[in-house]
Formats: C-alpha cells, structure tokens, sequence
C-alpha cells in the first residue's frame, strides 16, 4: 500500500514537472498572427525604417512615393523596422507625435493597411509599453507593434524580433533613459527570444522565411554590423534557411548578399534623417549589391517561385531591382 502511494506520488510529480516544461516551453513561443493574403498565389509589401520625424527630413516625400508604390503593388502591409518616433519614442499613448509622425503623414489610399512595426534603440528612449498600447490601433487601426512575433502568410512566414535588448552598449549609455520593463532579466529576455525564433523557424513549412529586426547583421552604414546579433542570432538563422534579413537603423538603403549563405541582408533605414557620408563599403567586396547613403524605402513581391526586392529614392525612382526564384519541389 505504501509502495503505491509512492509510486502515485512520483507520477504525480513527474506529471507536474512535465506541466512546467511544457509551460515554459510554450511561454518561449512568438506570438503568432495570421495575415490573409489575395489568394491569387502573391503577395507584395513595402519595407520602411528611421522615420518618426514630424515631416522633416524628406520624410513626407519618402510617405508620398510610398504611397504611389503601395497602389501600384496593392500591397498588404507595410512592415516598419523600428524607430518609429524620434528623438525619444513616444511620451505616452497621448503624445502627439503619433498622429504628427505617422497617422498625418502616410496619408495616401495605398497606404491605409496593416503596419506591423517593431522597436528601435530610440523607441526604447520613450514609454515602450505607449507604443505597444491597443488605444494607439484605436487611435490609428493600421498601427501594430509588437516586440517579437510571427506573420504568417500564405506565402510567408515573417519573424520580427525586438533587437535592441541584444546590444550591450544601450545597458551602459547613461546619457539617455531606456525603458527596460518587460525586458530584465536581460539574460532570460535573450534566451527565451531565441528560443522562441529557433522553434518557430525550424516549425515552419513556409516557402519563404524572412525575418526583420531593426539592428544590421551586415551592413557598410555608420553603425555597421551588430556583433551580438552576429554571435547569438545569426547561427540559428543559418542553420534553418532564411531568405531574407531586415533592418533599419543605418539610415541608408542597401543590399548585401552572404557569400556563404543564400540569405540576402536588406537595410530599409531611410525613412527620415540620412546622409550620414561614411560607409565600410570595402569590407564587403563581391556581396555588396547596392549602397545608397539617403532616403528611401524598399519594396518586396513574392510568389510561390519568385521573390523581387526594390529600393526606391524620394523620388521614387528606382535604385536597385534584384529578383531570385526557387525551383518548386514535387512530393514525390
Ligand atoms: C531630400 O532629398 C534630396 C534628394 O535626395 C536631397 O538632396 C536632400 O538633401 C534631402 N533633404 C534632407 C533634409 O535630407
């Protein structure tokens, strides 16, 4: 009698142990949104980063081209790459500067769909948890900003991860106020991120894979690679094929192939200030595509067997085009 109570017990607790794995397990899983494409086997949409400026700084002629492009491509959605509101974020769900920078400026028809947008460095200045507020999709329906999460489409699967909390220099810059809540302990923000892209990466059956952060892996601009993005994240985005990288945070466009990889390292940083005038463009030899130290922004058009990317200046000229198509795979 004793030896079954035992027994019970230990399976009770063995229960319980597994309970919490899987627990945490699905704890450490993105957020998954499915977005409803035409369902005539395509699927476009455009790329922006670095633009919360009021209007200054070419912006508003950046929102305009994007506009005739968006009607062009009838595009689903526009993905934002991060700093979505300068110098500091936003305030507060109140602040201004949400309608003054985006709902004000990318007025155009073309443009009244989804925007899912992830934070910046600059975003972290302000009050975070404001930007990922539902009062601002009350305020304005097209906004939507999470920190890490998973777009499923029919065509593709997009992975957008919160960069930031991965670069050591913003844990020491006291000069500005970064709201961390929500992200300490650092350490376990980190793991749990990558965990989360790993799983969600090697799960998925998507004929393209993309994923967006706002810092570079690869870049020739002024901030240049982000070595911790290097070491912690780029192995896993090896290791499970992705096509495509995205990233603001130099405010230049560009094109970068990896020579030992087919990932395609796209910056879409333009949407604002640029003209920074130093580049590392010698440090890439034959994988740099293209280099435009202004602003601008990126177009993608995806079907089931191509993929074109295109960059466009302010005004709206096109400054690089690069297509890639994937041999279909019978079941057999
Ligand atoms: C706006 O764009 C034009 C054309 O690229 C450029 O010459 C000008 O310097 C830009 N203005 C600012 C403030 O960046």
């Amino acid at each position: 009698m004793a030896f079954l109570n035992y027994k019970t017990a230990t399976t009770n607790l063995n229960l319980l142990v597994l309970a919490c794995i899987c627990f945490v397990h699905s704890f450490a899983e993105l957020p998954k949104f499915e977005h409803l494409t035409k369902g005539d086997g395509s699927m476009n949409f455009l790329v922006l980063g670095d633009w919360g400026r009021k209007g200054f700084y070419n912006q508003s002629l950046v929102a305009y081209q994007m506009g005739k492009v968006a009607e062009k491509l009838n595009i689903e959605f526009v993905i934002s790459t991060g700093d979505n509101f300068y110098d500091n974020g936003l305030e507060g769900v109140d602040d201004p500067a949400f309608e003054d920078s985006f709902s004000k400026i990318y007025t155009a028809a073309g443009l009244q769909k989804q925007w899912y947008s992830i934070l910046g460095n600059h975003d972290y200045r302000g009050d975070v948890e404001a930007q990922l507020s539902p009062i601002l999709s009350m305020i304005d329906a097209r906004w939507f900003c999470k920190r890490s999460f998973l777009v499923n489409t029919e065509m593709a699967d997009i992975f957008f991860v919160d960069t930031t909390p991965f670069v050591d220099k913003y844990f020491t810059d006291f000069e500005h106020n970064y709201d961390w809540q929500g992200v300490l302990p650092r350490r376990k923000y980190i793991t749990d991120t990558l965990e989360a892209l790993e799983s969600g990466l090697r799960e998925s059956t998507a004929k393209w894979k993309i994923v967006v952060g706002h810092h570079a892996i690869r870049s020739a601009g002024y901030h240049g690679e982000t070595e911790e993005l290097i070491q912690l994240m780029l192995p896993i985005l090896k290791a499970n094929n992705i096509d495509f990288y995205m990233n603001g945070h130099d405010h230049c466009l560009e094109h970068i192939s990896s020579l030992d990889s087919p990932i395609q390292y796209l910056t879409s940083g333009g949407g604002s200030k640029a003209w920074r005038g130093d580049t590392k463009h010698e440090d890439y030899h034959h994988g740099m595509k293209f280099f435009y130290d202004g602003q601008g922004f990126m177009s993608v058009e995806l079907t089931r067997t191509e993929a074109q990317i295109m960059f466009y200046n302010v005004y709206g000229d096109v400054l690089h085009k690069w297509k890639t198509s994937k041999v279909l795979h019978s079941a057999t």
